[in-house]
């Protein structure tokens, strides 16, 4: 078996084209399915009918109704997650996608069946794309574990979908090869390039500071986002798709292959005749995510200033293994991991630019000698044996480590008596002017709060102020939303301020930026300090130290608790199962029953 599994591993290693070689494998490994005596392809995990031979005769007989002939029906099964959706404008390619990986899972002799779950566009939910990421994931291990099949592609790419998948796939522990749709394209635009998101909050910041027009924010509204894909820049999607090639559930070098691009379904072929490897000789999620391969990963989503919530979802994904990423921890590896990507929102490029300057493969070696290089991925391949020097690396989008964008990591974790459990601040993307800030806090009760005041021109609040926002995390209704990037009051925002300290207990769009802390635990919801401040309160930021306090007396804060109350329980359904079980984001906002070992 190892052998075979070396074998394998040799289709992607090394080879830029890795689409024939895989399929060539995989074609040699189908013997080694078939010879197994354990149930396989739609054999597997028979109904409860209390007869197993009528259970599968029934379901061969049912099978037999979609027209496939006895000896598909015989074939090793591929399931191929299917997260497309009139919704989902960044899965648009899916059902191309599919048909690709159809068609690599056909050519290497195996049966593919596609099967819909959810599917979450970060824009098109309420109150948050992030309060459904858990119901995606159960539903996924549902379906992965309940039907017949020998091993899965998971097809998704905006925000959620892809920690979601990657959270069913280490909970199901069947072999799955992760697919993501890719990033879409920036737009040329009277002399400027635009992509989703970063250009759109920089717009609208200039729109509410009265730098641009209303015609002209409408103008731009149809050029953010011109193509098929996931966000254009290093946001969550393609922080996750980057993180997820570190982890070793990616096929290597296609992270970053932008969603329109040939390569895009050539990738999807392969990942179809990479998952008949699978069937062949399993390699199990439980035997990739390890705490080795979730250094790497973390290592990597340093390396690239990437997104905050990669970091929940990679601690969600790594829970469900057992395995704890420490905010401790976290901060070991941001002092000792530079910045060497330099794309928006802290750089200048697109994801386009990061793929052609090389993507993961140049980025892995810039950072060999930070990682595991025993770390195994789905080809099983160790990270020292996909190691290779670069022919060719676009130095303005991946930075050698001799000139780093940042000689240290892009994320903080901040502890302190407002943030007992920790917090996380994107130093990369923050003011360095404002690192060492003692002030007083302007306090804002909620999302509803915070939209009734931040633009009355009353509003008592200064430059040097501290915003901070409560009962917009996790257990809360709101459903902890992209909001920690609290907008500049309007009145400081048209004096020309740029940014001010921002503290929340909710999240902020891995296409922002701002000195912004964020995921503060326990929330305000839970009980935690941040339920008790008040405005006029003073805070401490301190990132030297990593600290961030509240400067109150503890007998005033006695007071303060005793007359604070949990808020109310939603009355049913997910919202009520959310709010019964969801954990902090310290934990990675899992549902407590999901948790693994
Ligand atoms: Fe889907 Fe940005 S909205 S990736």
């Amino acid at each position: 078996m190892r052998a075979r599994r070396a074998e394998a591993s040799s289709t992607l290693r090394h080879n830029p084209d890795f689409v024939d070689l895989s399929l060539r494998n995989a074609r040699d490994s189908i013997p080694t399915m078939i010879e197994s005596s354990r149930p396989r392809g739609l054999a597997r995990n028979a109904a409860n009918y209390g007869d197993r031979d009528f259970a599968l005769y029934l379901r061969r007989s049912f099978a037999k109704s979609i027209g496939y002939s006895q000896a598909m029906l015989d074939r090793p099964v591929v399931g191929i997650v299917d997260t497309g959706s009139d919704y989902n404008n960044c899965h648009r390619t899916v059902p191309e996608l599919i048909e690709a990986v159809k068609r690599g899972v056909l050519a290497a002799g195996g049966l593919p069946l596609a099967f819909p779950t959810v599917s979450l566009c970060e824009p098109s939910l309420f109150p948050t794309s992030m309060h459904y990421r858990n119901l995606a994931a159960l539903d996924t291990e549902a379906m992965l574990t309940a039907q017949p099949m020998d091993a899965a592609v998971l097809v998704g790419g905006c925000d959620k979908t892809v920690p979601a998948q990657l959270m069913a796939a280490a909970s199901a522990d069947i072999p799955c090869v992760q697919l993501v749709t890719g990033p879409m394209l920036a737009t040329s635009f009277q002399g400027e390039r635009l992509s989703a998101c970063t250009d759109c909050r920089r717009y609208w910041a200039q729109y509410r500071a009265g730098r641009v027009s209303r015609e002209r924010i409408n103008q731009i509204e149809g050029r953010l986002a011109t193509t098929a894909g996931t966000c254009g820049v290093m946001g969550t999607a393609s922080t996750m798709a980057c993180v997820t090639e570190a982890l070793g559930m990616m096929p290597p070098g296609t992270a970053s292959i932008p969603a329109v691009h040939a390569d895009r379904l050539r990738a999807a072929e392969a990942a179809g005749a990479l998952a008949m490897q699978l069937i062949a000789a399993p390699i199990r999620p439980s035997e990739i995510i390890t705490e080795h391969s979730v250094e790497n990963a973390l290592r990597v989503l340093l390396a690239l200033g990437g997104s905050t919530n990669a970091l929940i979802h990679l601690t969600a994904i790594a829970g469900r293994r057992g395995i704890r990423i420490g905010l401790a921890r976290l901060n070991d590896l941001s002092d000792s991991t530079p910045v060497l990507v330099d794309l928006k929102p802290t750089g200048e490029g697109y994801m386009e630019d990061f793929h052609a300057a090389g993507g993961m493969p140049a980025l892995l070696w810039e950072l060999r000698d930070l990682l595991h290089h025993d770390a195994r991925d789905v080809t099983w391949a160790t990270v020292g044996e996909r190691l290779v020097q670069p022919d060719f690396v676009d130095r303005r989008y991946i930075r050698a480590r001799a000139e780093p964008v940042s000689p240290v990591g892009g994320l903080v974790a901040l502890f302190g008596s407002l943030a007992p459990r920790g917090a996380i601040l994107k130093r990369s993307a923050a003011t360095a002017g404002l690192f060492e800030t003692e002030a007083r806090a302007v306090v804002f009760d909620g999302l509803e709060d915070l939209a009734a005041r931040i633009d009355d021109p009353a509003l008592d609040v200064t430059e040097r102020d501290v915003l901070v926002l409560k009962n917009a995390g996790p257990l809360t209704p709101a459903g902890m939303p992209e909001a920690g990037y609290l907008p500049i009051p309007a009145k400081l925002a048209r004096a020309g301020v740029k940014d001010m300290i921002r503290i929340s207990d909710c999240r902020m769009s891995g296409t922002a930026f701002g000195t912004i802390v964020l995921h503060v635990a326990p929330e305000a919801a839970a009980g935690g300090p941040l339920a008790l401040i008040e405005t006029g309160d003073r805070i401490r930021l301190s990132v030297a130290d990593r600290r961030i306090d509240l400067l109150v007396a503890e007998d005033e804060l006695a007071r303060r608790r005793s007359r604070w109350r949990p808020p109310a329980q939603p009355a049913r359904g997910w919202d009520r199962i959310v709010a019964e079980q969801v954990l902090q984001a310290d934990e990675g906002c899992d549902l407590a029953v999901l948790r693994g070992g």
